[in-house]
């Protein structure tokens, strides 16, 4: 055999992984090959192997007699619309794409290489957890990636696509990354599976219920992003990376944009006459932003408040925005959760941040309370006060007490403050501060209930509107709904060249 022939046939049983009749099973399961999708994410013919004939050491219960090329997992390089970007995909039909110690090797070799150059790194996941022939040693290799995953962490995007199993401790490579999308029921992360939790405490549960995609985006928030297959589970990944720069100290890309649309009249009618009625925020949102630019991140949880990337006159930007149409769009543990943790990702990779706010205030409850809403609420608070990126406000509605204060205000670093004519900024609710302060006059009134409907004209008139903030500077510009768009993307444009030094420090201690 020519030394071509023999190469060639090496790199064939490679592209095999563990044999057809296992491609085949992955197939009758929904699911593609980690080849296919690495081939789906990448431009075509763009992507580069490392480490396709690299076996695993193992001696141990006569594992050398199962040697699969590969070892479990396809890693290299490739361009995704003409971006570099490193990969890794697990492959389920070698040792259903468990992690061995050199499987590892192959991870950490190309999370070494993405740091070094600078570009994002995205895994595919697809795994039984550690390979169980090799113990400690394979433990060993997980600790190996979580620590690159660390140092990476705001250096690099990392992306993690749940495309399998995902579960042990394997789960907290995923979770230390920037985003991660499960593909709905074809793939589960937990911490310990449904006959653990049996016999430790009794629940009977499904895989699906216990750690799907639905109770990931749902419940515990785990998964940013859901997908319907592993085809659009690519899709998302290479529109999200389309919002991210290459690493920390690049902006993303702005699209070409010719402006001409700048003035949006639909923005006029979307909040109602009274106060207490609810509204779509993603109307407003979409009235701002470039058509169909808008891709929502944690939708399905806690949707009181509304995160995602979208592009304003071709420039990737971060939304935060109070949603009036879940629980009046008050902050809570999650949304402030949910918040900060969508600022911070913006501001590691220099996404400008434009935060909508319509927010009667934090929800109060033992429940709040409990579970440490004081905690939680400073997380945002914090997150937004430190964010050094061009950080935009504009209040379409209400903007009461200490949630006037924590979204994006003036007072916490936010460049241009903007509000609606019919804005109200005030310590609280016209009904709930008159009742307080006019207690006595109230009570002593004839007619009670028109003493509050006359003191809650009075203070309303006062206090509930934009004119005082804007008297003391606190609001830049009191602007016509419709003329949102335009004053925004100047805004932006103006901040482009943003720079702000932060006192030296190690880190700074977030409340966790
Ligand atoms: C070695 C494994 C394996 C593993 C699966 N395989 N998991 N080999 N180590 N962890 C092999 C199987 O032997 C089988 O080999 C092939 O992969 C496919 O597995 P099946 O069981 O046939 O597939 P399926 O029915 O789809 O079930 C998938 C599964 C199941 C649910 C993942 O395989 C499973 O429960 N595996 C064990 C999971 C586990 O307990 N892992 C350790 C978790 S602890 P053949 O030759 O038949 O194709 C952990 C700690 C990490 O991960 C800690 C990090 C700090």
């Amino acid at each position: 055999m020519s030394n071509q022939e023999k190469l060639h046939q090496k790199l064939a049983k490679a592209q095999l992984g563990g044999g057809q009749h296992r491609i085949d099973s992955q197939h009758g399961k929904g699911k593609l090959t980690a080849r296919e999708r690495v081939h789906l994410l990448l431009d075509d013919g763009s992507f580069e192997e490392i480490g396709a004939l690299v076996t695993h050491r193992t001696t141990d219960f006569d594992m050398q007699k199962q040697v699969f090329y590969g070892d479990g997992v396809v890693t290299g390089y490739g361009t995704i619309a003409g971006r570099l970007v490193y990969v890794f995909a697990q492959d389920f039909t070698v040792f259903g794409g468990s992690l061995s110690e050199t499987h590892a090797e192959k991870i950490c070799k190309i999370m070494d290489a993405a740091l070094k150059v600078g570009a994002p790194l995205i895994g595919l996941n697809d795994s039984g957890g550690a390979r169980i022939q090799e113990g400690v040693r394979s433990l060993g290799g997980y600790a190996d990636i979580f620590y690159r995953n660390v140092q990476a962490s705001g250096v690099i995007p990392q992306l993690s696509a749940i495309m399998g199993p995902c579960a042990g401790g394997a789960v907290y490579s995923p979770a230390m990354t920037d985003f991660t999308i499960m593909v709905e029921n074809t793939s589960y992360m937990f911490v310990t599976g449904p006959n653990v939790v049996k016999t430790v405490t009794n629940e009977e549960v499904t895989s699906e219920e216990l750690g799907g995609a639905s109770a990931h985006s749902t419940k515990s928030g785990v998964t940013h992003l859901t997908a319907a297959n592993d085809v659009v589970c690519i899709q998302k990944l290479k529109r999200l990376i389309s919002y991210l720069p290459q690493n920390c100290e690049e902006k993303p890309a702005a699209l070409p944009y010719v402006l001409g649309d700048e003035l949006r009249d639909q923005l006029e009618s979307i909040v109602p006459e009274s106060a207490n009625q609810p509204y779509d925020m993603r109307e407003v949102i979409t009235g701002i932003i470039d058509a169909n630019s808008f891709m929502e991140i944690h939708e399905d949880y806690a949707d009181n408040i509304v995160v995602g990337f979208a592009r304003l006159a071709g420039r990737s930007i971060g939304i935060v925005a109070n949603q009036p149409m879940s629980l009046a769009g008050v902050l809570d543990v999650d949304s402030s959760k949910k918040a900060a943790r969508f600022t911070r990702t913006c501001d590691c990779f220099n996404v400008p941040l434009l935060v909508l706010v319509d927010v009667p205030g934090f929800l109060p409850g033992t429940d709040q309370e409990w579970n440490g809403i004081i905690t939680n609420g400073a997380k945002l608070l914090y997150a937004l006060s430190e964010a050094t990126v061009p950080r935009v406000t504009l209040i379409t509605r209400k903007a009461y007490g200490g949630a006037y204060d924590v979204m994006n205000s003036k007072h916490i670093g936010a460049d241009m403050n903007f509000a609606w004519p019919g804005a109200e900024i005030a310590v609280m609710g016209a009904k709930g501060a008159s009742e307080i302060i006019f207690r006595k006059e109230i009570k002593a009134a004839d007619d009670q209930a028109a003493k509050l409907a006359e003191k809650e004209q009075e203070y309303g008139e006062t206090f509930a509107n934009p004119y005082r903030a804007a008297e003391r500077g606190f609001i830049d510009e009191v602007i016509l709904p419709k003329d949102s768009r335009r004053k925004l993307i100047r805004s932006f444009a103006m901040l482009e060249h943003k720079v702000v030094d932060r006192p030296r420090r190690k880190h700074g201690n977030i409340p966790l």
